[in-house]
C-alpha cells in the first residue's frame, strides 16, 4: 500500500462493522475515483474507531487536519470527495469528527480515555510498519533493552491494578504471578477470544484493529511466566479477527519478534498459533477452552488444580482475555502509576463496552473505570433510540444483570456493579427502553444458557430447563401462583451446585429481573397483562370507536380475519378470532387501534 506523507491520505474503515454497512464498496468507489488524474490522494485501511453506528467512516488527513466523516456508502462518497479536495471545503454535513471545527459526534470521543483501543480505527491493521509507528513491540524492545526481570514486569503489571477483562476481574498481576511460581520445562499463554457473550463485540474489535497489541501483551506474558508458546483461541465466526491475526504473526515472525530468540534477550523465544473455536459459550470457560484445544470436547473440569499448575497438556497455564492482554505494553510503556491514575480504588484503568440495544450510538467506547451508567448511556451512547425512556440495562451478558434506570447513577466498577446484582462481565451493554419486557429478556438469557449447558451437571442441565419451562408459561399468560418462588428457589439450587461459571451465574438474569422488576412478573402472572406490551398471547386489540374512522385498512389486512366493518362505519375485533399478529396496530393511522 502506497503511503506518502505530502498526500492527502483517505482512509477507510475495515472493521467487520463497516464490511457490513458496505465500506468495502465504498473503498472499491475511492479506487476508482484515484484512478482519475482529478485526484491524488494515498488512499489506505484501517478498521473500527468504535463509531459502528456512523458506518461507513471515511477519513482524511490533509491540510485540513484530520476529518472523519460519517454514512460514506458508495453512492455518498464521491459527492464529499469532490467537495473536499475539488472545491477544497469540508463536507460539513457528513462530518461526524474534524480536528479544526466541531465535527457533529465529537462528543463520542470527548468523553473516552483510549488505552486498549488505542490504535483501533488509526492504523492499517494489516501493517506491521503502521503497527510499529503507532508504537507496537515498543514494550518488549524496552524490557530487553533495559534488562526489565520477568519478577520486575509482573510487579509493573499488578501494581497497575490491571484485573482480567474477560469477566471474572482477577488481578492479572497475581494470576501471572501463580503461574511464574510453577516449575515446568514448558509452559503456555493463552489468549481467550471465544466472546460468546451475546451483545458483545469489544475483542472481535480489538483483534481487527490491533491484532499486534494482543501478540505483543501475550510476548510479554510469556516471558514474565517463562512461556515460549501462546495459543489464540478464537470462535471460527470471526473469520477477519482470526485472518489479520494470521497475517500479523507471520509478520511478526519475519521481523524476528515471534519464533526465535528475541534480539539482545538472552534467549527468551516466543511464539504463538490460531485455534479456531467452534463458538460454543461454554468454551470461554478457561478448563473447557483448554480442553478444546487439546482437541477433546469443550467440557469444564474441576479445579484444583488451577491452570496456572496444570492447565494445557498438564503444563501451567496462564489464560487471560484479549482485552487484558491488549492493556498490558501500554502498562509496561506508561509505567503502572499511569494506568492506575485512571478509574476507582479497586477497578483501575479504563473498560471497553460494547453499546447495543435501544441506543442511539451503538458501537465501541472506552472509559474510565468508574464513569456512571447514565453517562456512558447518554453522553457518549447519544441516550435512547427514537426518544424513549431508559428502562434498564443489560451487563454481562447471559451470567449477568439487568440494572434499572433508577440505578442509572452507578459508577461502573467491579464493586458497584457487583452491588446491584449485575457483573461487570466482558462489557457488553445491551441497552433497553421501555419496550422491553423484562421476563421476556430474562426468559431470552435462559434459553440460551440452558442450550449452552455442556449437560455436566445436573442442576445446570435440568435446573435451566426448568426455569425456561416456568417463564415460558409466564409470558404465554399460563403463570400459576407459586412461580416466582419455584424461580427463586432453582436459582439458587443451580447457582451453588454448578461446576462451572456458566451454570453459577445462569440464573442472574431471573434473578436481577425479579429484584428490580418483580411487578412485571406479577403482572403476567395474576392479571394476564405484559405493561410492556411484548408478549403476544397476553395482548388484547380493540378498537375505539371515538377514532375510528371506517378506512377498512385494518380489516384488509387482518390475517385472521377477525376484523368487522363496512366503509364509514365503526371497525370492531373478534377475541376468538384475533391471534394478537398486531397487524391493525401497525396499519391504522388514526391511533384507533388500542392494545392492551
Ligand atoms: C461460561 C463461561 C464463558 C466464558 N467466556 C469467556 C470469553 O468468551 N472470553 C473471555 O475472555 N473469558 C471468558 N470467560 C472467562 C474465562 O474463563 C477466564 O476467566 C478469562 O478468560 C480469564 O482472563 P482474564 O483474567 O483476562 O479475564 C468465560 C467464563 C465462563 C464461565
Ligand atoms: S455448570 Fe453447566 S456448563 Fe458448567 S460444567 Fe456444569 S453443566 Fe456444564
Ligand atoms: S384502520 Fe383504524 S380507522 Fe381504519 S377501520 Fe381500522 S381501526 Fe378504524
Ligand atoms: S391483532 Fe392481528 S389478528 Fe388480531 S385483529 Fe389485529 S390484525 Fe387481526
Amino acid at each position: 500500500m502506497e503511503t506518502s506523507v505530502q498526500k492527502p491520505r483517505v482512509i477507510v474503515g475495515l472493521g467487520s462493522c463497516g464490511i457490513a454497512a458496505g465500506a468495502a464498496k465504498t473503498y472499491d468507489k475511492l479506487q476508482q475515483l484515484l484512478s482519475s488524474p482529478e485526484f491524488d490522494f494515498s488512499l489506505e485501511r484501517t478498521s473500527c474507531v468504535g463509531m459502528c453506528y456512523k458506518e461507513p467512516l471515511v477519513e482524511i488527513c490533509d491540510s485540513h487536519g484530520r476529518v472523519i466523516y460519517g454514512d460514506m456508502t458508495a453512492e455518498k462518497v464521491e459527492a464529499t470527495i469532490r467537495k473536499h479536495f475539488l472545491e477544497n471545503e469540508i463536507d460539513r454535513e457528513n462530518a461526524v469528527s474534524a480536528e479544526k471545527f466541531d465535527g457533529s459526534e465529537d462528543y463520542f470521543f470527548a468523553g473516552q480515555v483510549k488505552i486498549a483501543l488505542r490504535n483501533c480505527g488509526m492504523i492499517d491493521p494489516e501493517s506491521l510498519e503502521a503497527s510499529e509507528q503507532a508504537g507496537a513491540y515498543a514494550a518488549i524492545k524496552k524490557i530487553v533493552r533495559e534488562g526489565i526481570s520477568p519478577a520486575e514486569v509482573i510487579r509493573m503489571v499488578t501494581e497497575s491494578g490491571l484485573r482480567g477483562r474477560g469477566g471474572g476481574g482477577f488481578p492479572t498481576g497475581l494470576k501471572w504471578k501463580f503461574a511464574a511460581q510453577s516449575e515446568s520445562d514448558e509452559k503456555y499463554i493463552i489468549c481467550n477470544a471465544d466472546e460468546g457473550d451475546p451483545g458483545a463485540f469489544m475483542d472481535r474489535s480489538l483483534l481487527e484493529g490491533d491484532p499486534h497489541a494482543v501478540l505483543e501483551g501475550m510476548m510479554i506474558g510469556g516471558y514474565a511466566i517463562g512461556a515460549s508458546k501462546g495459543y489464540i483461541y478464537c470462535r471460527a465466526e470471526y473469520p477477519l479477527a482470526i485472518k489479520r491475526l494470521n497475517i500479523a504473526i507471520v509478520q511478526a515472525r519475519d521481523k524476528g519478534y515471534l519464533g526465535r530468540p528475541l534480539e539482545g534477550s538472552n534467549g527468551f523465544s516466543f511464539d504463538i498459533v490460531v485455534k479456531e473455536g467452534a463458538g460454543a459459550f461454554v468454551c470461554g470457560e478457561e478448563t473447557a477452552l483448554i480442553a478444546s484445544i487439546e482437541g477433546r470436547r469443550g467440557m469444564p473440569r474441576k479445579r484444583p488444580p488451577f491452570p496456572a499448575v496444570s492447565g494445557l497438556w498438564g503444563k501451567p497455564t496462564n489464560i487471560n482475555n484479549v482485552e487484558t492482554w491488549a492493556n498490558v505494553p501500554w502498562i509496561i510503556n506508561h509505567g503502572p502509576a499511569a494506568y492506575a491514575a485512571y478509574g476507582t480504588e479497586k477497578s483501575k484503568g479504563t473498560k471497553v463496552f460494547a453499546l447495543t440495544g435501544k441506543i442511539r450510538n451503538g458501537g465501541l467506547v472506552e472509559v474510565p473505570m468508574g464513569v456512571t451508567i447514565n453517562d456512558i448511556i447518554f453522553k457518549l451512547g447519544g441516550g435512547i433510540k427514537s426518544g424513549k425512556a431508559f428502562k434498564a440495562v443489560q451487563l454481562g451478558g447471559p451470567s449477568g444483570g439487568c440494572i434499572p434506570a433508577s440505578l442509572g447513577h452507578t459508577p461502573v466498577d467491579y464493586d458497584s456493579v457487583n452491588a446491584t446484582g449485575a457483573i461487570m462481565g466482558s462489557g457488553g451493554m445491551v441497552v433497553m427502553d421501555e419496550t422491553t419486557c423484562m421476563v421476556d429478556l430474562a426468559k431470552f438469557f435462559l434459553h440460551f444458557t440452558q442450550e449452552e449447558s455442556c449437560g455436566k451437571c445436573t442442576f445446570c442441565r435440568v435446573g435451566t430447563k426448568r426455569m425456561l419451562e416456568i417463564l415460558e408459561r409466564i409470558t404465554e399468560g399460563k403463570g400459576q401462583a407459586g412461580d416466582i418462588e419455584t424461580l427463586e428457589t432453582l436459582a439458587v439450587q443451580i447457582k451453588n451446585n454448578s461446576l462451572c461459571g456458566l451454570g453459577q451465574t445462569a440464573p442472574n438474569p431471573v434473578l436481577t429481573t425479579l429484584r428490580y422488576f418483580r411487578e412485571e412478573y406479577e403482572a403476567h402472572i395474576h392479571d394476564h397483562r405484559c405493561p410492556a406490551r411484548v408478549c403476544k398471547p397476553l395482548l388484547h386489540y380493540r378498537i375505539d370507536p371515538a377514532r375510528c374512522t371506517g378506512c377498512t385498512v385494518c380489516a384488509a389486512k387482518c390475517p385472521a380475519e377477525a376484523i368487522s366493518g363496512g366503509r364509514k362505519t365503526v371497525h370492531h375485533i373478534n377475541q376468538e378470532a384475533c391471534i394478537q399478529c398486531g397487524e391493525c396496530y401497525q396499519v391504522c393511522r388514526f391511533e384507533a387501534v388500542v392494545v392492551e
